[in-house]
This record gives structure tokens, C-alpha cells and sequence, in this order.
């Protein structure tokens, strides 16, 4: 039997601000997305929060891209949405870009991760879910767990793994894709997806039987709506075991924090904090990112799980490095790299000053300014 795993997140408003989910919003996706089963739409599901965002995990048999699977999330977030706004949250609905579904979600605001695979003896996978960051937060994690031999051990010893693993990467400016394949164009790989700000890895896949191993959420809210309406907190799905790196593989990336975009206003550069899913609520400078590690095993298309994975004192050290890393970078206000490069940032008011004070730019002189005994420049 070919099971789909699908996870689709949205954020339909904040409690407070931008910090974390509301119970009662909650409880209501939940409720709809539930009678997705009894409709036999899907067979399992489970519900995440990570900061202000809310995924749907769920299990079906109706492939990637299934209309009724998507509309069944669209549902979910849209009556959610209507909690949202009686309660008055923050950002209610600013995910559900269009009126009405049509189709597919893609484009539509929730991000969305994917695939179908056939269920194995034991079926370990990992659902990623980031706040305050983007889908590029990935691609160090996913190169460590795919190809680097100094994370995953399972590249020189497993002979199942030792033919490597095929990326497939997208330029998110232009919606170009190319896969790429390890160890032979590492280099290659690395010059695209070490670039965080344009390339995303969308998949991975196990290069000896071309068996679907990661699948990520690439949508780019921002590029989608025209205007920024939130950032593109990213979901991403592993296959573990047997073949595909180990879970302690999977998650040791994260035990070494690293740098990714999109703290405080989606214009800043902060550490991706690993942590318990309860203590997925960004409230330092709306941050740091948060990312929290959904453990499953799937059994006859049952989610048995979520297993709480970051709920470990073995991450207590990269807690401490992003907190440590985290007061450095605020040490620099609003200065780079602290703050993101202009056009990297979500929200910018450069435009509007450039304008008004364009008339005051001369071309630099070799001369001092000179400035008349009130402190006006002098013509
Ligand atoms: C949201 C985020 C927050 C907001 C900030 C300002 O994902 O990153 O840092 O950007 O709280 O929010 P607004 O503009 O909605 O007041
Ligand atoms: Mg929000
Ligand atoms: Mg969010």
C-alpha cells in the first residue's frame, strides 16, 4: 500500500502577538481536521504548534497534491480562523491568502511538505517545525544528514547508504529546480544551498533506489502574497532507519546551533533553538527561531506518537550556545549583520527615507562639509 504523508501548517493568528496558539483555535482545527477521518479523507492525524504556527500531520492514500486532503486543511485553518478572530488574535487568518479554496494549497498561504512512500517493516519518520525562520533553515541540517560522512556515520559504514543521496534544489526567485547528487557534486551542491537567501533544498532522495528519504516546505510567503503577510515558517519531513540515517543522525545537526534568517520582524539573523514542545514559544525579541522535532512510527498508516525528540537535557548545551549566541547578536541592535541586508528584510522603511532625503545626497567632495555657527551646512 502507497501512504502519503502530508503536513500542512499555517499561522491564523497569535496569543499573544506572535508567540504561540490560542487552546480554543486550536481545539477547533483539531475538531475539523478530526472529521477528515470519520470521512475517511485521511486515516491518522496528528496536531503540532510550534510559536504561532499550527500543522496538521496526517496520513492517506490519496497521494501528494490530493485536492481533498488539502481542502480538508484549508477547512480546518479557515474555521480556526473564525475562533481566531471572535477572540481577537493577533494576525487572525494572515496565512489564508485567498477567499476560497480552489484546488490546492499551494500558493494559497500554508506551507505544505509531502510524500508517498510504501510503508516499511517499521516506519520511523521526523517532522521539523520551525518559528521565525524560513525553509532555507534546512538545507545546513539536511546537507549534515544526507551527506556530510562527519554527522552521519551511516555515509562510510551502512551499506545501504554508502551510494549517497540525491538533492533536489529550488532557486526561489525564479521557481528553477535541479537535483544534484552526493558525494560526486557536493561542491556544486554546496555553492547553491550554502546560499540561504535564494536556494532551498525541496527533497531528498536515497540515490540507489531513488526512495524519497526528506521533503520540506518551500513556499516563500512573502513572494506569494506580493507584500509581506508573515513569515514562511518552514515544516520538514525525515525518514529514519534502516537505509536512511539514524534518528540520532537526523537530530544531531541541531545539537550545533547555527545562524538562519528571520527573527524579529523577518529581519533579522538569529540562532535555531531546538526545544520540548512545550517551550516552543518565542518571546526574547520575539525569538529566538524555535524548532521542535515530531518523533513518529508509522504502522498500518497510523501515526503512533508524537514522540517529543527535542525533549532531551543532550540539547541543553545548544539551548545555552543560542541563548550565548542570542546576546551577542543583540549587542548589535539594529546594526548588520544582526539585522538582515536591506533586501533580505521583511519589513523596511528605506524607500520611504531614501525619498525623502534624496535631495540632500551631493556626491562625496574631497572637502569637510561646512556648517555656519547655528549648525546649518554652509552652500
Ligand atoms: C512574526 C514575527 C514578529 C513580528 C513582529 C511585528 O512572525 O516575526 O517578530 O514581525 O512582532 O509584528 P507586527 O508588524 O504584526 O506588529
Ligand atoms: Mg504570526
Ligand atoms: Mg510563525
Amino acid at each position: 500500500m502507497r501512504l502519503t504523508l502530508s503536513v500542512i501548517k499555517a499561522d491564523i493568528g497569535g496569543f499573544v502577538g506572535h508567540s504561540s496558539v490560542h487552546k480554543d483555535v486550536l481545539a477547533k482545527v483539531r475538531e475539523v481536521a478530526e472529521e477528515g477521518k470519520d470521512k475517511g479523507i485521511i486515516r491518522d492525524l496528528s496536531v503540532l504548534v510550534c510559536g504561532d504556527d499550527i500543522a496538521l500531520v496526517m496520513t492517506h492514500t490519496k497521494g501528494v497534491d490530493s485536492s481533498e486532503v488539502h481542502e480538508l486543511a484549508w477547512n480546518a485553518f479557515k474555521e480556526g480562523t473564525e475562533v481566531a478572530k471572535k477572540l481577537k488574535m493577533y494576525g487572525a487568518g494572515q496565512d489564508l491568502l485567498a477567499e476560497a479554496f480552489s484546488g490546492n494549497v499551494k500558493g494559497m498561504g500554508p506551507g505544505i511538505a509531502e510524500m508517498e512512500f510504501v510503508e516499511r517493516k517499521s516506519e520511523p519518520v521526523i517532522v521539523f517545525f520551525a518559528d521565525k525562520t524560513s525553509p532555507s533553515a534546512w538545507n545546513l541540517p539536511l546537507y549534515e544528514m544526507f551527506a556530510d560522512p562527519m554527522n552521519t556515520a551511516g555515509l562510510v559504514i551502512d551499506p545501504s547508504m554508502h551510494e549517497g543521496f540525491i538533492f533536489d534544489v529550488m532557486d526561489a526567485y525564479t521557481g528553477m529546480g535541479i537535483q544534484l547528487k552526493t558525494p560526486e557534486e557536493l561542491y556544486d551542491l554546496l555553492v547553491f544551498i550554502g546560499a540561504t537567501s535564494r536556494y532551498v533544498v525541496r527533497a531528498v532522495y536515497r540515490k540507489s533506489d531513488g526512495e524519497i528519504a526528506a521533503a520540506a516546505s518551500t513556499q516563500k510567503l512573502s513572494f506569494m502574497a506580493g507584500r509581506y503577510v508573515g513569515k514562511d515558517d518552514p515544516v520538514l519531513i525525515v525518514r529514519a532507519q534502516s537505509g536512511f540515517p539514524a534518528v540520532g543522525e537526523i537530530l544531531e545537526p541541531f545539537a550545533r546551533p547555527w545562524l538562519v534568517e528571520g527573527w524579529m520582524r523577518g529581519s533579522h539573523t538569529g540562532p535555531l533553538m531546538p526545544v520540548a514542545f512545550k517551550n516552543a514559544k518565542p518571546t526574547r525579541f520575539d525569538g529566538p527561531p524555535r524548532v521542535i522535532a515530531a518523533g513518529y512510527q508509522i504502522a498500518d498508516g497510523y501515526l503512533i506518537g508524537p514522540s517529543d525528540l527535542f525533549d532531551d537535557p543532550a540539547f541543553d548545551h545548544a539551548r545555552e550556545e543560542c541563548n550565548k549566541m542570542s546576546d551577542i547578536l543583540r549587542r548589535q541592535g539594529i546594526f548588520e549583520p544582526h539585522r538582515l541586508p536591506p533586501e533580505e528584510m521583511e519589513y523596511t522603511t528605506l524607500p520611504k527615507v531614501l525619498e525623502k532625503l534624496k535631495d540632500r545626497f551631493k556626491l562625496v567632495e574631497t572637502e569637510r562639509p561646512k556648517f555656519s555657527s547655528e549648525g546649518e551646512i554652509a552652500e
